[in-house]
């Protein structure tokens, strides 16, 4: 049966700084039924990034600004209830119309995924745009060679969870990451395999990297920017590398930081500093998915999620994200 209305969240102010909850509505629309080539789904599960805090400023960026007084966009997970397309109801599919109970949309646009083969919101997290950014990141990017020392910040997120292993696995001898707090510090080398910790907020970056890492980095995969890539540009060894995947540190300053100081020793050490955007690197999808779908079934990759239940939950889930309330991958699970 198709409801008449679904509930769905609105960005009705543009954010200066850190976003506030008056910034957002939750607003009820009417469900439409698919016309020709199109399906409805009933979302499950919604993704929750921090790169939907820059589609909140009306700036040109890698992705347009989120309309004010419209939905929002982000990935979501749901069951199809309703088609005029060749993928049929009761398909489970991922797809780009977040932030609303359900959604109508041309088929072409969503990605049926196999529910048995890995819980739905895994598309979301490690077996999709989360895993294959630090899949991409090290491989193609900063790639990681046998024998490498790597540093990834906001290592205890989504992204930075699955980079640790990912760098182990590809040949890494010695991986460091940082969080924010002694308890994330600590689940760090507990549960996500890293082999040393370092816990940003205790300050001192350079001296902590260092001390972790006495003989230089050789890979440092930024998701922080900021005070990270300056300590890391420190402690980096000649010919290191740095992806640049994010800047989570920066997202909310209304006047960003300035560049590191010490970008100079770039040039000494023959740095490549280098930026990129997963959706450009989604020819790497099949490859990660079976690499990735594999350690799973081991047993041998851990990830972890944080589950918001409720659509009406949804912006605190995103602001708590933005402040590392979660460790893993941040989800809203819609009943
Ligand atoms: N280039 C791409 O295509 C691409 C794709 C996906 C994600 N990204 C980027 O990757 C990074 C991680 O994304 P994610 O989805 O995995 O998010 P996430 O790490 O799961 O969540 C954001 C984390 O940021 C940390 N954080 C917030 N403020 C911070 C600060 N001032 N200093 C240090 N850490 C801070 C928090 O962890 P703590 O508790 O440790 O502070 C929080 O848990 C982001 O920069 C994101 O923009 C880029």
């Amino acid at each position: 049966m198709i409801p008449a209305t679904g509930r769905e969240v609105r960005l009705v102010a543009r954010p200066v700084g850190e976003p506030d909850p008056s910034d957002f509505e939750l607003a009820q629309a009417p469900v439409r039924e698919p016309d020709e080539g199109e399906i409805l789904v009933r979302n499950e599960w919604i993704s929750v990034d921090p790169y939907m805090r820059g589609r909140m400023n009306d700036v040109k960026s890698y992705t347009p600004p989120f309309k004010l007084g419209e939905p929002m966009e982000g990935g979501a997970v749901g069951t199809v209830i309703a088609s005029r397309s060749k993928i049929p109801e009761g398909a489970t599919v991922l797809h780009g119309l977040g932030w609303r109970e359900y959604a109508t949309l041309d088929a072409g646009s969503a990605r049926p995924v196999d529910p048995e083969r890995a819980p739905a919101q895994a598309y979301l997290g490690v077996l999709g745009m989360t895993g294959l950014t630090a899949y991409a990141g090290l491989t193609e990017i900063a790639p990681v060679q046998d024998g490498d020392v790597v540093f990834v910040s906001g290592a205890a997120g989504a992204v930075g969870g699955v980079a640790g292993q990912i760098a182990r696995r590809l040949g890494a001898s010695r991986v460091i990451g940082s969080a924010g707090g002694p308890e994330k510090a600590a689940k760090l080398t507990k549960d996500f395999g890293y082999d040393a910790a370092i816990d940003y907020r205790e300050g001192e970056l350079e001296r902590q990297l260092s001390e972790a890492a006495p003989n230089g980095i050789d890979v440092y995969f930024d998701n922080v920017g900021g005070d990270h890539l300056r300590a890391a540009i420190a402690v980096l060894n000649t010919y290191g590398r740095v992806a640049m995947c994010g800047a989570v540190s920066q997202y909310n300053k209304t006047k960003p930081d300035p560049g590191p100081d010490n970008l100079f020793q770039a040039v000494g050490k023959r740095l490549t500093l280098r930026g990129f955007i997963v959706g450009d690197h989604q020819k790497l999808m099949g490859e990660y998915v079976q690499r990735a779908s594999g350690w799973l079934r081991e047993g041998s990759f851990h990830t972890e999620e944080t589950v918001v239940e409720g659509i009406d939950n949804a912006v605190d889930a995103f602001l708590g994200m933005l402040k590392g309330r979660n460790v893993g991958k941040m989800l809203v699970q819609l009943k």
